[in-house]
């Protein structure tokens, strides 16, 4: 059970409850829905290259920074810059956090919403039709492009994560991920090894892995820098909100560090899924953001008991998603809660039916309203538009400034002092310290600066 702290406002019940808890957060349709379809749109293996290394030389050093601005102060990105430097402009750093997270929940409950209706279409044996590549992606334009459905799913999903999050997170998320996870790892290895026996098989695991360099370009760099950030949920204070929970005499920095780990290998996992089973469906690797909706039938249909693993699958990764949009509205209520005095009953009520009001152009987006579709009000549909808006180049600005405030305005001493609390010293403190005062903030600053210039935006 949880156990309460002194400012009464709940704590993980251990490290694992929190390992469990972040990597539901971390875990999502990040993974298995947006990093197939960007790694296709961004050339395969030259996108997943530079991914990997911006989760290794940005994530894992930002994770770290986050989770000890929230552990000091246990309080809401916005209450964690007040309470760090009062009297500052340092906690708008924080209201963008807020602001970011329900940008990104507005088209992310949309998606989300996609996958309670291809349960649905599983369950009721609708997913039999999608025989090849051209039914499947009838049958994806056929549940997205009808506003009634798209909106009812993204509804539904909302209400879902306000049950839980009106509950408090340490008793329903823990609960939930302690058993999900596991089993959705397991449905994934399952899927993956199906998936690359099937025949075409190599040839996506080639564009997967084998990197070719001349599809690089600053589109690209910028995708696998907010991939790696959207991923991991960093850069909006997702992670200082999670860390605000965790327990004092618990090894933070290690715990963080395998958050990142099983996030990355559930990524790769999920371009082990999609890329051979694309080659053999023969689809588009850059269709778009219904790649993997129209992909993973075509998998289950050449699987003995593929309805099994198709019911299966849907069910998995909408709890999955279910636990990011829950760190989503988290955050935000966390705000409303801890600095103005909401209940969280009222908070969480309010913020997901407002969040569902700003989720309507994007539900709509995908050939139910032409206007709001590609090449209509804008060159992309308004789902792309606000995933990269929120999702890439919101959260690199947050992160930046996450990094310049704890390497040069609090402090790295702070830092680690909260980071290696229990007696657990950080390996490689120093170079933790560079990364995140020098290499971090000037490598994302690089990207959004030739982002600007080339006006290469992705
Ligand atoms: N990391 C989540 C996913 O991959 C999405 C997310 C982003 C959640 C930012 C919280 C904050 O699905």
């Amino acid at each position: 059970m949880a156990t309460v702290s002194s400012t009464d406002r709940g704590q993980w019940s251990g490290r694992l409850g929190f390992i469990m808890a972040a990597a539901g957060s971390a875990i999502g349709l990040g993974n298995i829905w947006r990093f197939p379809y960007s790694a296709g749109e961004g050339g395969g293996g030259v996108f997943v290259l530079i991914y990997l290394a911006f989760v290794i030389l940005i994530g894992v050093p930002l994770i770290l920074a986050e989770l000890a601005i929230g552990r000091k102060t246990e309080r809401n990105p916005v209450g964690s810059f007040k309470a760090l430097v009062p009297n500052t402009w340092w906690p708008v750093v924080g209201g963008l956090g807020v602001l970011t997270g329900f940008g990104i929940l507005a088209f992310y409950s949309v998606v989300a919403g996609w996958t309670l209706g291809y349960l649905f279409k599983a369950l009721t044996g609708g997913l039999a039709a999608a025989v090849d590549a051209e039914q499947s992606g009838l049958l994806f334009g056929e549940l997205v492009g009808d506003p009634l459905w798209a909106l009812l799913l993204t509804g539904v999903f909302l209400v879902l994560t306000v049950l839980i999050v009106r509950g408090g997170v340490s008793g329903g998320i823990e609960r939930a991920t302690k058993i999900m996870m596991p089993l959705l790892l397991l449905i994934l290895i399952i899927l993956a090894v199906r998936s690359i026996t099937l025949p075409g098989g190599g040839e996506g695991l080639a564009y997967l892995f084998k990197p070719d360099f001349s599809k690089v370009n600053f589109g690209v760099v910028m995708g696998a820098l907010g991939q790696a950030l959207f991923s991991l949920s960093l850069g909006m204070g997702a992670m200082i909100t999670y860390g605000s929970y965790f327990p004092k005499q618990e090894n933070l920095w290690s715990s963080g560090a395998t958050v990142a780990f099983f996030d990355t290998l559930i990524a790769i996992l999920a371009g082990l899924i999609i890329f051979p089973a694309l080659f053999f469906a023969k689809i588009d690797p850059s269709s778009g953001p219904g790649l993997v909706f129209v992909v993973l039938p075509t998998i289950f249909n050449s699987m003995p008991a593929g309805a099994f693993f198709g019911v299966a699958f849907y069910f998995l990764l909408a709890i999955a998603a279910l636990t990011s949009t829950i760190s989503l509205l988290e955050v935000v209520v966390c705000y409303f809660v801890d600095e103005r005095g909401w209940s969280r009953e009222k908070a969480s009520w309010l913020l997901g039916g407002a969040c569902f009001a700003l989720a309507i152009p994007s539900a709509l987006s995908q050939g139910a309203v032409g206007f709001l579709g590609a090449n209509g009000m804008f060159t992309w549909d308004f789902l792309t538009l606000n995933n990269n808006i929120w999702g890439n180049y919101s959260l690199s600005i947050g992160a930046i400034l996450i990094c310049v405030f704890v390497g040069w305005k609090w402090g790295i001493k702070p830092a680690l002092a909260s980071l290696e609390e229990g007696g657990f010293s950080l390996p490689g403190a120093g170079l933790w310290a560079i990364l995140i005062r020098v290499i971090c903030p000037v490598a994302i600053l690089i990207v959004l600066l030739f982002i600007i210039i080339t006006g290469s935006y992705f």
